[in-house]
């Protein structure tokens, strides 16, 4: 078969890396790729945002399957677009995708439904918004409606900062259209958990659980990232919690979607907050997650083709997912200055010395050749993964791999997985 990935992050890496081991494989296209992809695939120069030149793309070379890594281009209805044409894609249509690209969508979803989620009202009038502040109890949680690469969410510790944010989402226009509607909502404190499940319409199969690093800083510090690492299992999730999801947050969801005619086909990603009284939705993804993917796909034993096969086939109840059951820590190497800023064009050293590691993949993200070099190219620039028997192994192991890993202004946490170690 031939497979097209979309998208050139981390995740897309790991998505090409493990469709390759498949013996259904025989050629893989990734567009647009980054340096690591090109090593086990064919890049090809098309954005993941350029939907019809994509659906040419997989017309003229005669793709089997096409795996969407990103939102965007499913937010943007590229599932839509290749049934039209008769090509097979795996992820949700364009109306499905709204439970990511739309936050309002979401919630109203989740409050008809009574899945528990954060208390949350919803605005598309500033002064509105404004004047419910005046009555809030801080920190509050202030979000963008729309997509804005995960930065559209702002914990207001306080109301001159809710005031600020409001103003310049919606009056100044800081997310262009996607912040011009907002949900403001009550803050959950508690630990954050990523499920993963892949969703036929009407069954699901949950992958295995991560968790994610979202702040830039050890001790999470410092502002919001797309995720600075990840471990996999989560250590905050129990069978307890896993059959209260299904009841109170999956199949209300399924039957949510159901009514109001929407067929979800692909990996849905809810984020979750496990609170004093359980698992709260603080988001729905529809997508895999980033950098939760380059943990949870070294685990997985099974063939990925397959279980995405049958996801488009809507018979994933067929199947059994077997795991590896050590652990996976992946760290993330950044840019200096990311979230904010950053120079690109910076040589990468060591790579060849990282992969040689036991039990050590090195996903690329933002990372591209030129000259004959592998140069950064983005704000996450790496993903390192390691296996161990035990999270303390798989952390030491996966820090000795980024050690050998050298770009001026490199930055990671030291503290991935740390709190699992201790608790
Ligand atoms: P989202 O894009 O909605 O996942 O939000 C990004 C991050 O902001 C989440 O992963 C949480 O860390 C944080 N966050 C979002 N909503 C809430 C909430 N209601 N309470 C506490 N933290 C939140
Ligand atoms: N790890 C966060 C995300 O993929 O949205």
């Amino acid at each position: 078969m031939k497979i097209l990935v979309i998208g050139s992050g981390g995740r897309e890496h790991a998505l090409a890396w493990k469709l390759k081991q498949s013996p259904g494989v025989e050629r893989i296209f990734c567009t647009p790729g980054n340096a690591g992809t090109a090593q086990i695939a064919e890049n090809v120069a098309i954005p993941a945002t350029d939907l019809p030149a994509l659906a040419r793309f997989a017309k003229e070379n005669n793709v089997d399957l096409t795996v969407v890594g990103p939102d965007d281009p499913l937010a943007a209805g590229i599932v839509d677009l290749f049934n039209s044409e008769g090509l097979r894609v795996f992820g949700p249509s364009k109306s499905a995708a709204r439970i990511e690209s739309s936050k309002i969508f979401a919630k109203e979803l989740m409050r008809a439904q009574k899945i528990p989620t954060a208390k949350a009202s919803t605005f598309s009038d500033s002064d509105e918004a404004l004047r419910y502040c005046e009555q809030l109890q801080f920190p509050v949680v202030i979000k963008a409606d729309g997509l804005a690469l995960g930065k559209g969410v702002i914990v207001a510790p306080d109301a001159a900062t809710a005031r600020s944010t409001i103003n310049s989402m919606m009056n100044e226009g800081r997310f262009g259209d996607a912040g011009r509607r907002i949900v403001i909502e009550e803050f959950l404190r508690g630990s954050e958990c990523s499920l993963h499940a892949l969703v036929d319409g009407k069954d699901y199969r949950l992958l295995e659980t991560a968790r994610d690093h979202k702040r830039v800083f050890d001790g999470d510090c410092g502002p919001n990232t797309g995720g600075m690492g990840a471990f996999s299992p989560a250590n905050n999730w129990n069978r307890q919690l896993e059959d209260q999801f299904d009841k109170k947050i999956m199949q209300p969801l399924l039957r949510g979607l159901r009514e109001e005619g929407i067929i979800f086909r692909g990996l849905l990603y809810p984020g979750l907050m496990i609170t004093e009284t359980g698992a709260h939705v603080v988001e729905f993804n529809c997508r895999f997650g980033d950098p939760e993917t380059q943990a949870i796909l070294p685990r997985l034993r099974s063939d990925l083709l397959p279980l995405l096969e049958a996801t488009i086939d809507g018979k994933i109840d067929n199947y059994i997912i077997e795991w590896d059951e050590r652990v996976a820590v992946t760290v993330v190497l950044a840019s200096g200055g990311y979230p904010g800023k950053y120079e690109t064009g910076r040589p990468i050293s060591g790579l060849d010395d990282a992969a040689k590691l036991k039990d050590v993949q090195v996903f690329h993200a933002g990372t591209r050749s030129a000259n004959g070099e592998i140069v950064t190219a983005g704000g996450r620039v790496l993903a390192v993964t390691a296996l161990g028997s035990t999270i303390e192994g798989a952390r030491t192991r996966a820090y000795e791999a980024v050690s050998a890993i050298h770009f001026e202004g490199c930055h990671y946490r030291r503290d991935i997985a740390l709190g699992a170690v201790s608790g």
